[in-house]
């Protein structure tokens, strides 16, 4: 299966982050989202990403320009999955949304297309099942931020091909990912484990065992984790958190994996992260 052609649905962290690793390694890429200025922004943040490696040496600023020349912003779904060999979603992780995606990318994409989803949580198989080529649906889970995180869970669904398992994990490594195998449960293997513990984190904040700050360092200096989990939780997003707690909670149905009340506040408040400005800590 040649893959020269990718589309990435969503120019949010994760999408801007696989469209960037992707123009890099010499695909053609198509980035997608709901209106001008998210793409716009997608691709500000690339075109950011990009200067940094010019400006510490690392890439000719003609490079720079043939890789931000491979890459090409799309509001038109038709437009931007059309010609497309790899679809990799990245929109809110919410299965709703996702499902109503897959179905009008499966009516769109060519016969050959692999869909792949970014999800970090959702049921690949629960995805796949909506579109008439379950065995083209597949898992590709990147990691935050992505042009740095060496990891890309793989997960396939009930029906997913050996051919297109075989793909998606050659294409990781040609991003210069290390794909590893992971099967089709609540979480898969990264968030099952890293989000009961950031949620653990949250609890020992909302029960006032320590200050936030505390609670980072610890786990910082203790453990040498680069990033505290709180502050680790604000990267990432605390809606895309709890949507992940939830997951799990009702995956399994275990009340291990309840999501912290603490955590629903901050969400409903708005108080998502470093994307909002504000969430356990607040950003400039
Ligand atoms: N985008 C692109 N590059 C970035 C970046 C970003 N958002 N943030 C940092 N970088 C790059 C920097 O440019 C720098 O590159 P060079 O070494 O080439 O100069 C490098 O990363 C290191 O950055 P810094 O020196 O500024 O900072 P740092 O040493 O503290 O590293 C970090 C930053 C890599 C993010 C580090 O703090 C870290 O590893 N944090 C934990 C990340 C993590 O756990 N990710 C997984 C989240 S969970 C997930 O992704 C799954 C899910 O489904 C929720
Ligand atoms: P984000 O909020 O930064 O970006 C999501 C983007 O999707 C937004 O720009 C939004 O406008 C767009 N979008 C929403 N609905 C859409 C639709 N129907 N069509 C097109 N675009 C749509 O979110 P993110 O952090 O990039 O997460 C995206 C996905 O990646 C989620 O499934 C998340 O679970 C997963 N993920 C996130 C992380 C992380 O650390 N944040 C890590 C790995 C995987």
């Amino acid at each position: 299966m040649s893959i020269q052609q990718m589309t990435v649905i969503g120019a949010g962290q994760m999408g801007a982050g696989i469209a960037q690793v992707a123009a890099q390694a010499g695909l053609s890429v198509r980035l997608h989202d709901l209106s001008e200025k998210q793409v716009e922004q997608g691709i500000a943040v690339i075109a950011n990403n990009l200067a940094r490696q010019v400006e510490k040496g690392r890439m000719e600023e003609r490079e720079w320009a043939a890789v931000l020349e491979r890459l090409q912003g799309e509001v038109d779904l038709e437009k931007a999955a059309g010609q497309a060999d790899i679809v990799v979603e990245a929109v809110v992780e919410n299965l709703a949304v996702k499902t109503d995606l897959f179905r009008r990318l499966d009516a769109i994409c060519p016969a050959h297309a692999i869909l792949a989803s970014n999800t970090s949580s959702l049921p690949i198989t629960e995805i796949a099942a909506v579109t008439k080529r379950p065995e083209h649906v597949i898992g590709m889970h990147f990691m935050n931020p992505v042009p740095v995180m060496k990891l890309v869970e793989v997960i396939r669904g009930l029906a997913t091909s050996e051919a297109v398992f075989q793909a998606v994990e050659a294409l990781a490594r040609d991003l210069g990912k290390t794909p590893v195998e992971v099967n089709d449960f609540p979480g898969f293997i990264s968030n099952r484990i890293l989000m009961p513990m950031i949620n653990e984190a949250i609890y020992a904040l909302y029960e006032g065992v320590a200050d936030k700050e505390a609670i980072d360092e610890v786990m910082k200096l203790g453990m040498n984790h680069p990033m505290g989990p709180l502050t680790l939780a604000d990267f990432i997003g605390l809606d895309t958190c709890l949507f992940i707690m939830e997951t799990l909670h009702e995956g399994f149905g275990d009340s291990k994996y309840r999501p912290c009340p603490l955590l629903r506040k901050y969400v409903k408040a708005g108080w998502l992260g470093r994307k909002t400005g504000r969430g356990f800590y607040t950003y400039e």
